[in-house]
């Protein structure tokens, strides 16, 4: 098993039944002896620094009835918010007295916000923050839409592929969506030129270890700026209610091999796993991630920004989060800086 750690760490890939070999047989001593590495290789590209994303969840409206998110649109139940750009760049304001240098729009498709009202947004931040990126995370759009966000000034984008095994991506989401189009979208954004994205929930109902393979695969193949991957925590009010949440074991083991497998990829430790576990951030660093995203909406849409049961940081101690965030990142060593944090490939 060591081998395929060591295989991995010098080639950067293994063969399909190599991964599910390493992910099978998978224990403790393994784990650690993988960390290890992904935490040298971490270091090697980006030293002790942690980048942090300043999160502004804009709109909970959601077209989309995914079966395991809390906003999907048949939850009635949702409380549902817009914010206004007024709203957006008071964020951004906030954030960047903060040390904030990324500003992450992340939101349901909602078709309130038309092309014109995004570039709009982009701009209005760009005219204000120049030496601040913006990063999209709305989901699906056209090539055409998403050329004109990055002519507006957008810099990254980011779209979970949320499972790369088509039997698999059936099972977790309405006929309405397809698979293809969500695979194109990612291509379709690399094109133009973003740094791009990708990602997975780990656990999700029905997600075999082939299904794992695949999603290794289809990353090495996309070869994106970014990868987000965090544990699926089941949603009361979803078809997905009673099943069973990822662990904090696989998440913290798939997070060191993407880091051996893409060493310079920006690789956040993300809410779902401060969620699953009090320390789970601090063990994502520790197992090879590099990037934190604390949330910087206002403290009173936080709540109804619910994906999943029981999200941290949407409390009283939310305005905190960013002086919470240093103290844990300095408590195991790393230390939060303040800048854009890009890849490495555009780095000057
Ligand atoms: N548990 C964990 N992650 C979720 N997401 C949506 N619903 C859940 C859930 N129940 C993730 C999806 C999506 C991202 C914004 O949040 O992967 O792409
Ligand atoms: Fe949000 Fe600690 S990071 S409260």
């Amino acid at each position: 098993m060591k081998q395929l750690v060591d295989k991995l760490y010098e080639t950067g890939n293994l063969s399909p039944e190599e991964y599910k070999e390493l992910i099978d047989n998978r224990n403790p001593e393994i784990a650690e002896y993988l960390f290890e590495k992904a935490r040298n290789v971490r270091i090697e590209n980006y030293g002790y620094d942690v980048y942090i994303r300043g999160l502004i969840e804009f709109t909970n409206y959601c077209r989309n009835d995914c079966f395991y998110c809390g906003i999907r649109k048949s939850n009635i139940k949702a409380e549902r918010y817009r914010l206004t750009k007024e709203q957006i760049l008071e964020c951004c304001d906030t954030g960047y007295e903060l040390g904030f240098r990324t500003f992450v729009l992340q939101g349901g498709e909602d078709e309130y916000f038309t092309d014109d009202k995004i570039v709009d947004i982009i701009r209005s931040i760009k005219v204000r923050y120049p030496d601040c990126a913006v990063t999209l995370s709305i989901g699906e759009r056209s090539y055409e839409s998403y050329k004109a966000f990055f002519d507006a000034g957008a810099d990254r984008y980011l779209l979970r592929h949320e499972t790369a095994d088509y039997g698999h991506y059936r099972k977790l989401h309405p006929r309405s969506l397809s698979f293809e189009n969500r695979m194109q979208c990612l291509f379709n954004l690399k094109e133009i030129g973003y740094q791009v994205g990708c990602g997975f929930m780990v656990g999700s109902p029905f997600q075999t270890t082939d299904c794992l393979v695949e999603d290794l695969l289809f990353i090495k193949k996309l070869n994106p700026h970014m990868v987000g991957i965090g544990p699926f925590i089941p949603h009361h009010a979803t078809p997905f209610a009673d099943k069973q949440a990822g662990t904090l074991e696989l998440t913290l083991f798939l997070l060191g091999i993407i880091r051996l497998m893409l060493p310079d990829v920006l690789l956040p430790a993300t809410t779902a796993l401060g969620t699953i576990h009090p320390k789970g951030r601090e063990m994502g660093i520790l197992a090879g991630a590099n990037v934190v995203m604390p949330n910087l909406s206002p403290k009173s849409v936080r709540k109804k920004y619910m994906l999943y049961d029981n999200k941290i940081c949407t409390g009283d101690e939310a305005a905190e989060c960013i002086s919470c965030m240093r103290r844990r990142m300095e408590s195991i060593g790393y230390r939060i800086t303040v800048s854009r944090g890009d890849h490495k490939s555009i780095q000057q």
